[in-house]
């Protein structure tokens, strides 16, 4: 399974990636998860230790004399996985893209090319070649499609049932139609308070609904805690209707 969940800004990207990555986790699933957000949104969504001041990422690549940045010699995607992500509950590994410092985003830019060279790279490494890997993507429709998912084989498009996500998200969705053609875009409505929501959605986007979750008070109350939804709310509709998404993303990958 290679996803990337996509959306907009605000529609729940981060929430459902983490908790899908930790579903899948327990499985029994290997998962790698990549927080490609400058806002580290989904490291606090699983759960995980907050990022180190300090990208590791900064140590897997140097600036040689032709003025460009190279692994260090011995490093390639598959030993950045191994050296340079980071442990989440439930045996999550991720990887994540370095966050804007005070001084802008120069003092990371190995760092950030460290990421970048690593994501392009993934779908080769024969390690990693029975491994869940599932990208939580700026909101930004246009570098979604083309730069900052090129591992996934699988869009996973959260929406939320609002005009401007929804609008957002059609955008998203035909870039992604362009750029990858006849690549798999799924809609997940979230927030969702019913057939109706699920219904309109699905109109506008000319998609089906892979699955709804509910707008659910466990989602906000974990979030005002600090604590993952999956250790907060275990029994919460929203976290049900994820584990539902995970059966139906095990599913699809096993029929194609
Ligand atoms: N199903 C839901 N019910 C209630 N609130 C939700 C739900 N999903 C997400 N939220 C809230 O929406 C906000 C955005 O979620 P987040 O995962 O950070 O979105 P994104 O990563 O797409 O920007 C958070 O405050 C989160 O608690
Ligand atoms: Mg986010």
């Amino acid at each position: 399974m290679r996803l990337a969940v996509v959306g907009k800004g605000g529609a729940g990207k981060s929430v459902i990636a983490a908790t899908l990555a930790r579903t899948l986790a327990r499985r029994g699933h290997r998962v790698l998860a990549l927080d490609s957000d400058p806002l580290p949104g989904l490291t606090y969504s699983l759960g995980a230790d907050p990022p180190a001041a300090e990208s590791p990422l900064l140590a897997a690549t140097e600036r040689r004399e032709d003025k460009r940045w190279h692994f260090v010699r011995g490093v390639g995607p598959a030993r950045v996985v191994q050296r340079f992500s980071t442990p989440a509950p439930d045996g999550v590994r991720v990887l994540q893209l370095p966050k804007t410092t005070r001084e802008g985003m120069a003092p990371v830019i190995g760092a950030t090319q460290a990421f970048y060279k690593t994501i392009h790279g993934l779908n080769r490494v024969v390690s990693l070649r029975e491994w869940v890997i599932l990208g939580d993507l700026p909101a930004g429709p246009r570098q979604v499609a083309f730069e900052w998912a090129p591992y996934a084989e699988h869009f996973v498009l959260v929406v939320e049932p609002t005009w401007q996500s929804m609008l957002t998200s059609r955008r998203i969705a035909r870039l992604v139609e362009e750029a990858r053609p006849g690549t798999r875009v799924s809609l997940v409505v979230n927030k969702s308070t019913g057939p109706a929501d699920e219904e309109l959605v699905s109109g506008v986007l000319s998609l089906p609904v892979l699955q709804a979750v509910p707008v659910d008070e466990g989602v906000r109350s974990a979030e005002l805690a600090g604590v993952a939804l999956l250790d907060h709310a275990p029994d919460s509709a929203a976290v049900r209707a994820i584990e539902r998404l995970a059966d139906g993303l095990e599913r699809g990958s096993v029929v194609s």
